[in-house]
C-alpha cells in the first residue's frame, strides 16, 4: 500500500489509541507515550496522524500514567475521549473498553480505526488509506503490515498458501516456523465497528502473556467467513513501533530525514542532514540555508536568505531573510532582517534584535532590543534593556540588570557610544549621541550628547616597582629599558616571543 494514493477521504466513525501500556521497557517515569520524538510526544504525533483521516470521534485508552496523559491529552487534543482501563489486559481488552465509552454518545457503526500509540512516524496518509481500503472492500478488518529486517517482538502476519491471511500470532506465542515470517502486524487496523465489537466478546486470553489480545480477532472472523484484509505498507519505518530508548532515538532518527527531507525539497539548502535537527512545528523558507551541527526547536521561524549554523540551537526563535547566526543559543528571541549573531552568543526570552543589530562574540542578551544598525559586537550582557538606533556598545559593557532583589530597567538612545566596560546600572537612561567614558560605572542618567565619566583618575607612582619589588624581573625590565640597555624591538622578534597586545582597549564597531 502507497499513502500517496490516499487522495479521498472514506469516512471514519471512530479512532481508538492505545495508550494504557506501561511502556516498562522505557525503564522511564514518564509513560511511554508521553516521551517525545522532535518537539512533539509520541501520543501527539499519532493523533496527529488519526486526524488527519478525519475520525468523527476519538478515543484514548489511558492506564498507566493515567493522570499525566490525561492532562497531556486535554491540552494536545481536548475533543478526544479518554477512556481509563484499570489494569493492561490487553489491547484487545482495551478496544473494547473504548468502544463501549464511545457507545454511550450513540452507537458507533462504520470503520473503526485503532492505533498504537506507541508508532509515531505513522502518516496520515497511510490511515486515510486504511479507511478507503475497508470502505472499498467492506472488509471486517483491514489490518495494516510491514515487511520488516527484524520482526523480533511484532505479532506475524500468518497467510495461506493462497495468500489470505489467517491469524496474527504474537512474537512470544508464535511457534519457531511462525518467527520465519517477516510480514509483521503494525497494531493499526481498520476495522466494521460492529463486527469487531462482537468479535472482541469472544477473544479469551489463554496466551503467553494471559492477556486478550486485538489481533485474536482475526483469527475469529477468519473462522466466521468474515473478510480480512491486509495492507503492505511500502516503507516498514513507518510502522516502526517504539518500545525502548533505542527503538525511541532510532524513530527520532527516522522522523529528522523525513523532516529536513521536506524542508531540502521545498527550497532550504541543507548542507548536513545528518546533523541537522528539526522538530515538527519549524518552518523554514525557502532559500535559507542551514549549516552543520543546528538545532531547531519548538516554533522556530527563518526566513528567506538567512544563514543558520554552524553549531545553533535555535528554541522558538525568528530568524529574519538574510540574517546569519553561527554558533549560538537562542531562546525566544527574535533576530531582525541582514542582524548578525554570533559566534558564540545566547540570546534569551525577549531578545529583539531590529535590522541589521548585531549581538557578536561572547554576548549574552535577555529582554533587549537592540535597535536598527546598533551593534554589541563583543563580550557583553545586555539585560532588560532597550537600545535605540546606530549605537555602539563597546567590549565587556555589562547591564546591571539585578540589585539583589529586583530587576531594573535601562533605556539607551540612538547614536549613542558606550565605551568598553562601561557598567550600566540600571536603571538609568543614556540619552541620544550620548558618550560613556571607558571603564565608567554609570549610575545617573546621562544627558543627551554628554560624556559621561565616572571612573578614579590615574595616578603613576614613579619608581614603585624597583623600590617595593627590587631584584624582580619586572623591576629589571624597567631598570634595563630606563638604562638605555634592553634588547631592541628587533631582537626581540627574533627571540621569537609571543606578540604584544598594543591595544588601550578601545573596541571597534
Ligand atoms: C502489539 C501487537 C503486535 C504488533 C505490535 C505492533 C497485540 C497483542 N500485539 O504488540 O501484534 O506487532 O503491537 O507495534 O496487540 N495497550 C493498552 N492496553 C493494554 C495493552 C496495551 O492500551 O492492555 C497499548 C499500549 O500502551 C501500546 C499498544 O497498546 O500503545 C500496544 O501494546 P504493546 O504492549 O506495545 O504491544 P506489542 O507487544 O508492541
Ligand atoms: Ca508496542
Amino acid at each position: 500500500m502507497s499513502g500517496s494514493d490516499a487522495t479521498m477521504n472514506a469516512p471514519v466513525a471512530a479512532a481508538i489509541v492505545l495508550a494504557a501500556g506501561e511502556g516498562t521497557r522505557m525503564k522511564s517515569a514518564t509513560p511511554k507515550v508521553l516521551h517525545e520524538i522532535r518537539g512533539r510526544s509520541m501520543l501527539g504525533h499519532v493523533l496527529a496522524a488519526v486526524r488527519g483521516a478525519a475520525p468523527a470521534r476519538v478515543a484514548v485508552v489511558t492506564g498507566a500514567g493515567r493522570t499525566a496523559v490525561e492532562r497531556h491529552l486535554a491540552d494536545a487534543d481536548p475533543d478526544a475521549l479518554a477512556v481509563f482501563q484499570p489494569s493492561q489486559d490487553g489491547t484487545g481488552h482495551a478496544v473494547q473498553l473504548a468502544l463501549a465509552a464511545l457507545d454511550e454518545a450513540g452507537p458507533i457503526d462504520g470503520t473503526v480505526i485503532v492505533v498504537p500509540g506507541d508508532t509515531p512516524l505513522l502518516s496520515a496518509a497511510s490511515v486515510r488509506a486504511l479507511a478507503r481500503h475497508r470502505a472499498e472492500t467492506g472488509a471486517a478488518c483491514v489490518v495494516l503490515t510491514a515487511n520488516v529486517p527484524d520482526p523480533t517482538g511484532y505479532g506475524r502476519v500468518v497467510r495461506d498458501r493462497s495468500g489470505r491471511v489467517r491469524a496474527i500470532v504474537e512474537h512470544v506465542d508464535a511457534s519457531d516456523a511462525e518467527r520465519e515470517i517477516t510480514e509483521i502486524n503494525s497494531g493499526v487496523y481498520a476495522f466494521d465497528g460492529a463486527k469487531v465489537r462482537s468479535a472482541l466478546n469472544l477473544v479469551g486470553a489463554d496466551n503467553a502473556q494471559a492477556e486478550r489480545y486485538l489481533p485474536d480477532v482475526v483469527r475469529i472472523f477468519v473462522k466466521d467467513g468474515e473478510r480480512v484484509a491486509a495492507a503492505l505498507i511500502d516503507d516498514w519505518r513507518e510502522v516502526a513501533g517504539v518500545n525502548d530508548r533505542v527503538q525511541l532515538a532510532a524513530a527520532d532518527a527516522m522522523l529528522r530525514d523525513r523532516l529536513v527531507t521536506a524542508i531540502m525539497r521545498s527550497g532550504v539548502t541543507v548542507i548536513d542532514p545528518a546533523t541537522t535537527w528539526v522538530d515538527v512545528g519549524v518552518e523554514i523558507e525557502p532559500d535559507a540555508v542551514i549549516l552543520p551541527n543546528t538545532l531547531l526547536f519548538g516554533a522556530t521561524r527563518i526566513a528567506t536568505g538567512a544563514r543558520v549554523g554552524p553549531n545553533c540551537s535555535l528554541t522558538d526563535t525568528v530568524v529574519g531573510e538574510y540574517a546569519l547566526v553561527r554558533d549560538a543559543t537562542c531562546e525566544g528571541a527574535r533576530i531582525g532582517p541582514q542582524a548578525q549573531v554570533g559566534p558564540y552568543t545566547y540570546l534569551r526570552p525577549g531578545t529583539a534584535l531590529m535590522r541589521k543589530a548585531k549581538a557578536g562574540g561572547f554576548v549574552e542578551m535577555k529582554n533587549a532590543v537592540v535597535g536598527e544598525d546598533s551593534k554589541v559586537p563583543h563580550l557583553s550582557y545586555v539585560g532588560d534593556a532597550t537600545i535605540g538606533e546606530r549605537t555602539n556598545v563597546g567590549a565587556a559593557t555589562v547591564f546591571v540588570n539585578y540589585d539583589g532583589v529586583e530587576k531594573h530597567h535601562s533605556e539607551v538612545g540612538d547614536d549613542v557610544r558606550i565605551g568598553s566596560d562601561t557598567m550600566i546600572v540600571a536603571p538609568v537612561t543614556i540619552g541620544d549621541g550620548a558618550y560613556t567614558a571607558a571603564g565608567s560605572v554609570v549610575v545617573d542618567d546621562v544627558p543627551p550628547g554628554a560624556l559621561a565619566v565616572a571612573r578614579g583618575r590615574q595616578r603613576n607612582v614613579e619608581g614603585w616597582v624597583e623600590k617595593r619589588r627590587p631584584g624582580s624581573p619586572a623591576a629589571r625590565a624597567a631598570e634595563a629599558t630606563r638604562s638605555g640597555s634592553r634588547p631592541s624591538e628587533a631582537d626581540r622578534d627574533n627571540r621569537n616571543s609571543p606578540p604584544v597586545d598594543e591595544s588601550g582597549g578601545s573596541t571597534t564597531p
